[in-house]
């Protein structure tokens, strides 16, 4: 048995658990700590370090960041302090906890473990997972092999940026009813169904819990769509099993990498001109 401990950084909490990576089953029961005030680095690390010494481990460890993460630099924070952005954060985790530590996307790792252990268990082609929460994340896996980063919460459809309009939180800010707000997700995920055809779409996020309120209201031309089933452990998982996929490889040397201007939702300014018509007519 492989065990790796899957640490997943979020909003409120930040919460880890050793995972056998060959089942995707917890093999602890698992830890939170919340989320310290701003979510800064220095902050975070310390979670992360008391975490790892709470479950007394000293392997490697998969972490989740909310944000683009190329080469174990985080290079953009939509939705957390911005102090996160250009940071070698692979190296600042692993200075503060002693273990090996792989970061990756929080939606990515999400993905890698509906994909392999969840609602895409056994499907073969394209799924794409997207965590509706305060933001959308998004995770584009072929046969098993994730794309990192493909940030599809920050597309823009007509005037619209998909994140600050279909996310869970535009559904509470704007007071929707799941009606209203499934009228959005649809246009949004037939737009995606349009650019990518995924065979399965899975919905996951603090809105996989409600599936019976919005599960029938969302209409697709094509893909089939599931509610995430790992629910809270998804991204713990997936964290695991990337950094169970990295072991053993050799790091290749950093490139220089240019953080990317991702601002947060609220600030969001539309670009100068948008093209894109798909899928948006009709929605509220
Ligand atoms: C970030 C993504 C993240 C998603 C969910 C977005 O604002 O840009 O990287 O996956 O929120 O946390």
């Amino acid at each position: 048995m492989s065990v790796i401990l899957g640490i997943d950084i979020g909003g409120s909490g930040i919460k880890g658990a050793p995972v056998d990576v060959q089942t995707g089953k917890l093999v602890a029961e698992r830890h939170r700590i919340p989320t310290p005030e701003g979510a800064k680095p220095a902050d975070v690390k310390k979670v992360v370090a008391e975490l790892v010494r709470h479950f007394q481990h000293s392997g490697p460890v998969g972490l989740t960041f909310p944000g683009i993460v190329q080469h174990g630099v985080t290079l953009s924070a939509a939705n957390v302090d911005n102090d996160w952005i250009g940071i070698e954060a692979d190296q600042l985790f692993t200075d503060a906890t002693g273990c090996d530590v792989f970061l990756l996307n929080d939606a990515d790792a999400a993905g890698l473990a509906e994909a392999r252990f969840g609602a895409g268990a056994g499907v073969r082609g394209t799924v794409l997972m997207l965590t509706f929460g305060t933001g959308i994340g998004s995770a584009l896996i072929h046969e098993g092999v994730l794309v990192p980063n493909t940030e599809l919460g920050h597309l823009w459809l007509r005037d619209k940026h998909a994140e600050s309009w279909a996310s869970d939180r535009a559904r509470e800010n704007d007071d929707l009813n799941w009606k209203q707000w499934s009228r959005r997700a649809s246009a949004y995920l037939q737009h995606l169904e349009l650019l990518f055809s995924p065979d399965l779409f899975i919905i996951g996020g603090g809105i996989s819990k409600k599936a019976d309120r919005w599960r029938d209201l969302i209409t697709l031309e094509r893909s089939q769509l599931l509610p995430a089933a790992l629910l809270n452990d998804a991204g713990i998982v997936g964290a695991a099993m990337y950094a169970g996929a990295q072991v053993g490889t050799v790091r290749p040397p950093r490139p220089a990498l240019k953080p990317q201007r991702v601002e947060a939702s609220a600030t969001m300014s539309k670009p100068a001109k948008t093209t894109a018509k798909a899928g948006l007519t009709g929605a509220k």
